[in-house]
């Protein structure tokens, strides 16, 4: 059994970029290899994690729907599934410290709801394979709503400091109650922080709700030029302000990404 780690919040909060620490802290704390799941139809942590998504890759959505659509009448369940896990397989991106596998952008008009099923399935049965798994989302619940990934150990919810970040960041967790997403635990991280008043703030607004303030990241400018440039995250100095942070986050008392 993996353990699951899902990051969600609205667009450009830093999702991504708190995804692929995470895969680092992990591969660097004994909790290799790591899946990370780009679930974000216009893919890019392959870049913050130093390897390329092509795009004969990136449609393994699309195909889940061709698949299921070409077998629904000659080929059993099980035929389906096959393939589909032979396509992700195919998909893969392995290196020595963890694999990735971009889900792609459905392309085509239609429904998506069976094709994510199979495509769920095949996916929990490949994340079986590993340690860890980390899912970075497109902005929004739909991923998680969409139940590609049926239960997540921990959900975090990325932020920004203001008061209508945190605001949209409780909404997006009432939202998560509301569609019945199921995560063992839940957590906020505050992202591009200017002060300490943000974890105060974010303990208001979460005030009531299992939601755990983990910690949070500082606004650095030299971590947004080196991401400017493609630098990937293994290169990121020890020293820096935001990979000191994730690491306070990732193992604090009730860790982020510490037990299962
Ligand atoms: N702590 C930080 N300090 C400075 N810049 C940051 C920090 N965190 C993220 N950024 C920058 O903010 C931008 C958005 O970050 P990121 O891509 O991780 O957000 P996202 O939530 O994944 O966005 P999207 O919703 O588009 O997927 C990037 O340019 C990144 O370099
Ligand atoms: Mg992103």
């Amino acid at each position: 059994m993996s353990w699951t780690l899902a990051i969600t919040g609205k667009g450009g909060v830093g999702k991504t970029t708190l995804a692929a620490l995470a895969v680092r802290w992990l591969t660097e704390n004994g909790r290799g290899p790591v899946l990370a799941v780009d679930a974000d139809p216009n893919t890019c942590l392959d870049v913050l994690l130093g390897v390329r998504v092509t795009s004969a890759v990136g449609s393994v959505r699309e195909e889940a729907r061709q698949i299921v659509q070409a077998h629904a009448t000659s080929t059993g369940g099980m035929g389906k599934q096959h393939l589909l896990e032979m396509k992700i397989e195919q998909s893969l991106i392995e290196t020595d410290r963890f694999d990735l596998i971009a889900m792609g952008r459905p392309e085509g008009p239609g429904c998506y709801c069976y094709a994510n099923n199979v495509l769920s399935a095949a996916l929990r049965k490949l994340a079986d394979a590993y340690p860890a798994v980390v899912i970075d989302n497109e902005a929004g619940l739909e991923n998680l709503s969409r139940r590609i990934v049926q239960r997540v150990d921990h959900l975090l919810f990325v932020a920004d400091p203001s008061a209508r970040g945190l605001a949209t960041a409780r909404r997006l967790y009432d939202l998560a109650v509301e569609m019945h997403i199921e995560a063992g635990v839940l957590g906020v991280v505050i992202n591009r922080a200017r002060d300490d008043q943000c974890l105060h703030r974010a303990r208001g607004f979460f005030d009531g709700t299992p939601v755990e303030v983990f910690g949070s990241v500082p606004d650095d400018p030299e971590f947004g030029s080196r991401d400017a440039g493609g630098e990937p995250i293994w290169t990121l100095p020890r020293e820096s302000p935001v990979f000191k942070a994730a690491e306070e986050i990732f193992r604090a008392p009730n860790p982020v990404v510490g037990t299962r």
